[in-house]
């Protein structure tokens, strides 16, 4: 696992997804207030972006075919299974980081 930057925090919408590019994967981040998450940007389906869909409170829905995920835990609603991989995320200063998988 390796921590990478992301973005500074005032780069973040607020009741949105942000979607960017960070070692190779696109992660969707999610911010409330002070707390963080970040997520797998490709919906388990066929690979929508989760970062462009809707997000009500814990809940995103990706804007190709609806299929909804909670955000802190990558669980799909209707299944209960997790089904987008989630990454620890946080804030050093004004920037924003988060760990991901070495590439293998
Ligand atoms: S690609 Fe996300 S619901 Fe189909």
């Amino acid at each position: 696992m390796t921590w990478h930057r992301v973005c500074d925090k005032a780069e973040l919408k607020e009741q949105a997804g942000n979607e960017f590019a960070v070692a190779g994967r696109v992660i969707a981040v999610f911010v409330q207030g002070s707390n963080l998450w970040a997520v797998d940007g490709m919906c388990a389906h066929q690979g929508g972006p989760i970062a462009q869909g809707q997000v009500d409170g814990s809940c995103v829905t990706c804007p190709w075919h609806g299929w909804q995920y909670d955000i802190e835990t990558g669980c799909n609603l209707l299944t209960g299974k997790q089904m987008l991989d989630t990454f620890t995320v946080e804030m050093r200063g004004a920037e924003v980081w988060v760990e991901l998988p070495d590439a293998s």
